[in-house]
Parts: C-alpha cells; sequence; structure tokens
C-alpha cells in the first residue's frame, strides 16, 4: 500500500502541473465533445474526404458531399454529440497523414485501405468494408487481365492502393488526382483502362463502360484519425460497434452501396 502511494505521488503532481494546479483535471487537454475528445473546431467532427468517389463520397445535386464514408462518419459525430463538417481535400495528404498531421481534419474517411505503411502515420479504426482492385474499360474492349494490360496505358488514381497494384504489374500506370480524371481520361481514349477500387467501378457500368475483371487484392477499409489520438479513436470504434448491433450499419450500407452486406 505504502509502496503504492509513494509510486504515485509523483505523477499526481505532474497531472496538478499540466492541469494548472486543479486537483480535479486530469492533464488532458481540454475537451469539446462527448468522451474527453478534443475537436480542431469545436461543436462539429471535421472529417476530410477526396470525392468523386461514389458511393463513398460524392457531391449530390444540392453541391452536398453524401456517401457511405458521410453517413458513417455522422453516426459518429452523433455519438459525439456534435455537428459534422466535410472538407474536401487531396488523397495524397489524406493517406499520408498530413490532413490530420495539419488539423486540417478531425477524421479521414475517403474509402482508405489499411496498409502498414500507412498505419506508421495514421491510427485506424476497426475495418468497415471489404475491397479489391476493378478494371474498368470501354464497352467492347477486350482487356481483361494484368497480362492484357502490357504496353496499354492505364490510369490509376495517385497515392493509392491501385497504383501500387499497377506498379506491381509492372504497367504503364497514368497518375491522375481523382477518380472522376481516371474515368474522363478513358472517355476521351487518353488511356486505355482504369484501375481503382471496384465498388466505386460499378457506377460507370451504366454509362458505357464495362468491368472486366475484379483482381483480389482483400483489402479494407478505416476510418483514420490522428496518430495516438485515441480518444477519438475509441469513440469511433464505438460508433462502428453500436451501428453493427443496432442495424444502422446494414442500413446505410444497403442505401449507399446497394445491396445488403455479406454475412462475412
Ligand atoms: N482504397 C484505395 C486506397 O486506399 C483508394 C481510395 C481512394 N479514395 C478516394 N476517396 N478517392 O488507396
Amino acid at each position: 500500500m505504502r509502496t503504492s502511494l509513494r509510486l504515485a505521488a509523483p505523477l499526481v503532481a505532474g497531472a496538478m502541473l499540466l492541469a494548472g494546479c486543479s486537483s480535479t483535471s486530469t492533464p488532458a487537454a481540454s475537451s469539446s465533445a462527448a468522451g474527453g475528445v478534443t475537436l480542431v473546431k469545436a461543436g462539429t467532427l471535421t472529417v476530410c474526404t477526396n470525392p468523386p468517389y461514389e458511393p463513398f463520397e460524392y457531391t449530390d445535386a444540392s453541391g452536398k458531399v453524401v456517401g457511405f464514408d458521410i453517413d458513417l462518419t455522422n453516426e459518429v459525430a452523433k455519438d459525439l454529440g456534435v455537428t459534422l463538417t466535410t472538407v474536401v481535400s487531396p488523397f495524397e495528404s489524406i493517406q499520408s497523414g498530413v490532413a490530420l498531421d495539419t488539423n486540417t481534419c478531425d477524421i479521414v474517411a475517403s474509402g482508405i485501405t489499411i496498409t502498414p505503411e500507412r498505419e506508421a502515420k495514421i491510427d485506424f479504426s476497426d475495418p468497415y468494408f471489404n475491397a479489391d482492385q476493378g478494371l474498368l474499360v470501354k464497352a467492347g474492349s477486350s482487356l481483361k487481365t494484368a497480362a492484357d494490360l502490357v504496353g496499354k496505358k492505364v490510369a490509376v488514381q495517385q497515392a493509392t492502393t491501385g497504383e501500387t497494384w499497377a506498379k506491381d504489374h509492372n504497367l504503364d500506370a497514368v497518375q491522375f488526382e481523382d477518380l472522376g480524371l481516371q474515368v474522363q481520361a478513358l472517355q476521351t481514349g487518353q488511356v486505355d483502362a482504369v484501375i481503382n477500387d471496384v465498388a466505386v467501378l460499378g457506377p460507370f457500368v451504366k454509362q458505357g463502360y464495362s468491368m472486366n475483371a475484379n483482381f483480389s487484392t482483400g483489402e479494407k477499409y478505416g476510418l483514420g484519425v490522428k496518430k495516438g489520438n485515441t480518444a477519438l479513436l475509441d469513440a469511433v470504434n464505438k460508433t462502428l460497434a453500436r451501428v453493427q448491433s443496432d442495424g444502422t450499419y446494414t442500413t446505410l450500407y444497403t442505401k449507399n452501396i446497394g445491396t445488403a452486406p455479406s454475412a462475412s
């Protein structure tokens, strides 16, 4: 008993110093939302995202950014008792951790695949979506396999896992800043094919394009917070668990993705 008291004393003193000598506060920074979470802008959860990336983030007719990622982060905001603000950002700054490190946003939600390289720079939530890479071509194209793409021009989105996939297969990868520009390049004939996540290529099939392959990569999406922001990370994981158990995840998935989530 005595030993533990003696060990605890310096910790208490340190806590009092950091908290401005108030004996009741903890050394944590001032909180502006439920659960001791500190936000870059009080009263709102700010999310960085990179549209166009339907059905995860895209602009609706009224100019609002909507989609599955937005609906999910809105659930986090609701549980924190705050509103949600979206900030459109380059995917490069989202996946590199820069958007979070510069306090541009509290959270990144952008169909981001959890990878070991990114885990070194971002703290990821539990996974919320399974993804693979897909191959989009003009209807009638016979390109189907990675081998077919050798010597062809392949549009990739900068700093994505699709770019990595194309480079790993020694393809002539032409880099674009977003998915919209990739598809535009396919339309104008600047490239022969587009590589990006399967779920976002689906919507283009109705527009005269064809999805000729699904390359199984076994990717998983996570929501990201600044490294070390455990208060927010815990809140995000709590919300993800809550929406799984109360049916909200299934409702939002079905609304945005168009099918019910598979049981796995
Ligand atoms: N899942 C891929 C990755 O993490 C692509 C994500 C691109 N997301 C976006 N909103 N543009 O690299």
